[in-house]
């Protein structure tokens, strides 16, 4: 049976399709020993030798989801040019090659999911789907009504308007105040970006949930697996 080389890939639990495409094209993959970066490219399960980084990569049937609690200091991605540690490295006994849906950013603590799904992590990230996410950010100064209703209506960040989006205030600290966010999109750093451009700069970011699903029930670090039954059901797929 013959299938396009970037579902091979997500099959494989090397990425998501989407990102997989992007690493066809930088001409990290190879079908036979010869780079391909045509994305059509078809490819035959159980005759073509497909390598990813030079390492051969096969489909995974079993496919596994897992619930992080993200600690501070680890990336979300596999690795970087600086060594940073991923959060890849807190999942060691799973021995699946599993990615993350969506990014949290060093800094970021709170749920990550991570499978090896890559059809599921498109569905997930889509924006088209809406799930909702809800992030705790701790930011400079207090938000006006004003702001927050900017916030709400969308904010033009990287030349491009948000959707709509919730702010509230949950508690004053001082010069800081606690707000719970909810956005629907994964735009890179969105919640920092949004609350700079209301003037409140991101002190630590967590997030809480997506869609019913939260991490909270996990010690910061640990992971736990969940069925795709409940996945599905708790971020309302
Ligand atoms: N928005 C951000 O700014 N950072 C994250 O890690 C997640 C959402």
């Amino acid at each position: 049976m013959e299938v396009r080389l970037q579902k091979y890939l997500a099959d494989a639990g090397v990425a998501s399709r989407r990102k997989a495409e992007e690493y066809i094209l930088s001409g990290k993959v190879k079908v036979n020993g010869v780079t391909v970066t045509e994305l059509g490219t078809k490819v035959d399960l159980k005759k073509d030798k497909v390598t990813f980084n030079d390492k051969i990569i096969k489909p995974q049937d079993d496919k596994i989801y897992i619930v992080l609690n993200k600690p501070q200091g680890y990336i979300s991605a596999a690795k970087d040019q600086f060594d940073n540690l991923s959060v890849l490295h807190l999942i060691k006994d799973c021995k699946k090659r599993l990615f993350p849906v969506g990014r949290l950013d060093k800094d970021t603590t709170g749920i990550l999911i991570l499978t090896n799904d890559g059809d599921l992590v498109n569905k997930i990230t889509h924006p088209k789907n809406e799930i909702e996410k809800t992030y705790i950010a701790k930011i400079w100064g207090k938000p006006t009504s004003s702001e927050m209703a900017q916030f709400m209506k969308g904010l033009i960040i990287d030349g491009e308007k948000t959707s709509p989006a919730k702010i509230k205030i949950i508690e004053e600290k001082g010069k800081f105040s606690v707000v719970e966010i909810k956005i629907h999109e994964g735009r890179n750093r969105q919640v920092k970006k949004m609350c700079e451009e209301i003037n409140h700069k991101v002190v630590t970011l967590h997030r809480k949930s997506i869609g019913k699903l939260s991490a909270d029930d996990l010690e910061v670090g640990k992971w736990r697996y969940i069925t795709k039954k409940e996945l599905i059901s708790k971020i309302g797929l």
